[in-house]
């Protein structure tokens, strides 16, 4: 079947389509859809149901949406939903690492996760995978690989951030790749 993920991001859709193999992932443009989704809600998986639930209600197509965010320890889950816009509404990424440092500067923990959720709606029924990687905030920016956060973000278990990391090395721990693959594993009886 054809699956449509809310999304527009090449890199996104060409690592669900490889994880999911036995269906076909098409994206946004793919069925003209040129909205802006509604993201209105106070949480990650909500969301994320909201963009799938949004596509569900208006084209009747069996489809899945991802929302990720990262959670640190220290700040109660900050920036959390808020990832993209840390810093402002012009989403910037060195805007909000660098905020996330100010806010981190005289804090010792610095434990911290990416956490990831996934909504697939299939004949109107709703399901929902999840996903996370550990980690900590470093003290400064290293690397120039991936986006975001990845400069400052270092796994659990490595000593380098996302962003030294190969975009293949990075695919195999991250919270996007372990929620798409559970919900490739789901998709395996369909
Ligand atoms: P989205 O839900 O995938 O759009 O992610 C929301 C925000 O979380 C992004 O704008 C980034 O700031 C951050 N983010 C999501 N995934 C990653 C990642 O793999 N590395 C670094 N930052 C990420």
């Amino acid at each position: 079947m054809d699956l449509v993920f809310a999304t527009n991001n090449a890199g996104k859709l060409s690592e669900a389509q490889d994880i999911v193999k036995n269906h076909k992932i098409i994206s946004l443009k793919d069925i003209n859809c040129f909205d802006d989704l509604p993201e209105t809600h106070e949480t990650i998986f909500e969301n994320a149901e909201e963009k799938a639930m949004y596509l569900w209600d208006k084209y009747h197509l069996n489809c899945f949406s991802d929302d990720t965010g990262l959670e640190v320890e220290a700040l109660n889950g900050a920036p959390g939903v808020y990832s993209a816009r840390y810093a402002g509404q012009q989403k910037n990424p060195e805007d909000n690492m660098r905020l996330l440092l100010e806010n981190l500067k005289c804090e010792d923990n610095r434990k911290a996760r990416f956490h990831t959720e996934v909504v697939l709606i299939l004949d109107g029924k709703i399901y929902h995978f999840e996903g996370y990687v550990n980690g900590i905030i470093t003290r400064e920016k290293r690397g120039n690989q991936g986006f975001g956060y990845d400069p400052i973000f270092q796994p659990e278990g490595y000593k380098i951030t996302m962003a030294e990391m190969t975009a293949d090395e990075k695919n195999k721990i991250s919270h996007r790749g372990m929620a798409l693959k559970k919900m490739g594993k789901f998709l395996l009886d369909y």
